[in-house]
């Protein structure tokens, strides 16, 4: 099996009432640490990166680690662009080995949404590759996006069934409630299950895309802050309302912070407790084994996407 796309994957996990997860991935010990724990639970996965992390590690490393990593593990693995701001960048990952790429126009206006995501449709479809794309404004922080908490705005469920049927994405990620990073806005953190209820009547059997899906556990920021951070507590929408969203129609969840977190935990306290150590391959194997749990905990209790094979 090589890298596969994500139609067969959304099909069956609308049916089956659970989302596969899509996972940042910036280098080899990430990609590693996933889809160990994926295999681990028998689990398809979204391998996903952000321009930041196709600059950081360069394209072809990321997609011959995650060739690599389908040859290893013989798991159904999409790759996908997170957050691409323009056709160029779409274009180049779908000509460069990409399955799935997102066109993320959500920053413009709807009409002008449209016709950015028609175009990186028309081309990816051309190419084999599938599309996702996003309606409304998620509050928090991500690359070249920056949405103030007070201009956030939850998807229009009219408006998604016309964006959908103009543009013919794939999947679309919508604003319910969910922000991005370990800085979420404050306040209680919850879901608009009755805005989701409403996109998914008026838009049946279509994968729906979470992002911003990070809990941000207390008990890795906890531990970060004990070895030395100063890392603000904050609150994501919980691990149980995240679940009951995928069996209504959220096919894909995002999840980066929540991984950021384990890994830089794992680490800070390998330091702390051998402070003789400096071969990275000891502090790289601890962080590797946190993604791995990490990722295992959110496929069994969040996504559900366990024994999906
Ligand atoms: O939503 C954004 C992801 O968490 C990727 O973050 O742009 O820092 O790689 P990044
Ligand atoms: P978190 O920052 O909540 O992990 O969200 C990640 C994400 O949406 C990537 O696109
Ligand atoms: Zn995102």
């Amino acid at each position: 099996m090589g890298i596969v796309g994500t139609k067969e994957m959304f099909e069956k996990a609308y049916k089956g009432g659970y989302a596969i997860g899509a996972f940042n991935v910036n280098n080899m010990e990430i990609i590693q640490g996933i889809t160990e724990g994926a295999r681990e639970v028998n689990s398809p996965v979204i391998l996903q990166v952000s321009a930041g992390a196709r600059n950081y590690a360069k394209h072809n490393y990321l997609v011959h680690l995650v060739q690599a990593a389908v040859e290893d593990t013989d798991l159904p693995l999409a790759l996908h662009l997170d957050h691409g701001a323009d056709f160029e960048i779409c274009k180049k990952c779908i000509d460069g080995g990409f399955s799935s790429v997102m066109i993320d126009g959500s920053k413009y206006d709807f009409e002008e949404n449209i016709s950015l995501t028609k175009q990186v449709v028309d081309y990816a479809h051309d190419h084999g590759v599938v599309v996702e794309a996003e309606l409304g404004k998620l509050a928090g922080i991500e690359d070249d996006v920056n949405v103030a908490d007070s201009d956030s705005a939850y998807t229009d469920p009219n408006q998604a069934v016309e964006f959908v049927e103009r543009t013919g994405c794939d999947s679309l990620a919508i604003a319910i409630g969910t922000s991005h990073g370990a800085y979420k806005f404050k306040g209680e953190p919850r879901l608009r299950f009755d805005i989701l209820e409403k996109i998914t009547n008026m838009l049946p059997n279509y994968p729906l895309v979470l992002h911003g899906a990070s809990t941000v556990i207390p008990e890795f920021v906890e531990k970060c802050n004990k070895y030395g951070a100063q890392i603000p507590g904050a609150q994501g929408v919980p691990e149980d309302m995240l679940r009951k969203a995928a069996t209504m129609g959220i096919c894909k969840i995002n999840i980066d912070t929540d991984l950021r977190l384990a890994m830089t935990s794992s680490i800070r306290e390998y330091f702390i407790l051998h402070p003789e150590e400096f071969d990275p391959r000891k502090y790289l194997t601890v962080a590797r084994d946190a993604i791995r749990d990490m990722v295992k905990h959110k496929i069994v209790d969040v996504l559900g996407s366990n024994d999906k094979i």
